[in-house]
């Protein structure tokens, strides 16, 4: 990628984090565009580029610049696949023969990094809205490098070097995955340890890497303990400046970086149709601290 000329793209940043990239159509994407995509996604985190007309095999072309990509986690129905994509996840509240389409429903998902209960955690996931509810079903996104730059210093010397369990027996909508059995005892949950400092292996910045609430679990601690310090660094990510809230629009593609940021849906009426479409990239290496 060095060796082309990035081309200038016209960015718009959002408050909290991320930007929005304006004027670029994802079906047509040369190795300079995307090597301007990919810096300015290395900057800013979260890219929003709206106004996208893409079919199935358009998003996965796309995001397969960024790296080779993972297999959709099995829904809550037990389906892996969309037929013929099974790098396809699909995120939707709709019920075709009473059956649902996608996972997580209509409810809200709480803050997560996707599949961070995985050794090798995607880097990379794309969002893209097919059909949106009127009103709710936003999506937020939060600033992990932020949220570790303005931890109080006690708390970040407290945190540093510590090692933190992901859990993977819950999805962020709070669903059991499949074939796992429920248990909320993180000792005996399936899961994959990281540390819970990482530094971005491509901009080099250390971020906060917290994964899930739910059953986690800083393993160089007790129990008791890792819950009340889990506590203080979930209390902290609450808080508003770091968050970029997203109002969906047909045709809108978000591209995040799971590295270094969170994010969580607001719930929407289950009466109204969403539609969304995921892919992710696989990361290439462990997070590490
Ligand atoms: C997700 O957590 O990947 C889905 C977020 C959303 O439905 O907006």
């Amino acid at each position: 990628m060095s060796a082309v000329a990035e081309r200038s793209l016209d960015i718009q940043r959002n408050p909290g984090v991320g930007a929005e990239v304006r004027g670029v159509d994802l079906r047509r994407v040369d190795d300079a565009l995307f090597a301007a995509i990919h810096r300015a996604w290395v900057d800013h985190a979260v890219l929003l580029f709206r106004g996208q007309t893409l079919s199935d095999d358009e998003l996965i072309a796309f995001s397969r610049r960024l790296g080779p990509l993972d297999f959709a986690p099995v829904q809550e129905a037990g389906r892996r696949f969309v037929e013929g994509h099974p790098e396809l996840y699909v995120v939707s509240n709709v019920m075709v023969n009473g059956e649902p389409i996608g996972s997580l429903g209509a409810g809200e998902a709480v803050w997560h990094t996707d599949m961070s209960y995985l050794d090798d955690p995607p880097k990379a996931s794309l969002l893209y809205a097919l059909e949106v509810p009127p009103e709710g079903g936003d999506t937020w996104f939060c600033d992990m490098y932020a949220a570790y730059e303005t931890l109080p210093e006690d708390l970040r010397r407290r945190v540093d070097g510590l090692r933190l369990k992901h859990d993977g027996t819950y999805n962020s909508g709070g669903y059991v995955r499949q074939g796992v059995e429920a248990t909320d005892d993180p000792r005996r949950s399936p899961g994959a340890v990281h540390s819970v400092v990482c530094t971005h292996p491509e901009s080099g910045r250390r971020a906060l890497y917290l994964g899930r609430r739910r059953n986690a679990w800083l393993v160089d601690l007790d129990l008791e303990e890792s819950e009340t310090l889990l506590d203080a660094l979930w209390a902290h990510i609450a808080r508003p400046e770091l968050a970029y809230r997203h109002r969906w629009r047909v045709g809108d593609l978000v591209l995040w970086d799971n590295r270094c940021t969170m994010h969580r849906r607001d719930p929407f009426d289950a009466a109204s149709r969403r539609v969304m479409h995921r892919t992710q990239v696989k990361g290439e290496s462990r997070p590490a601290p």
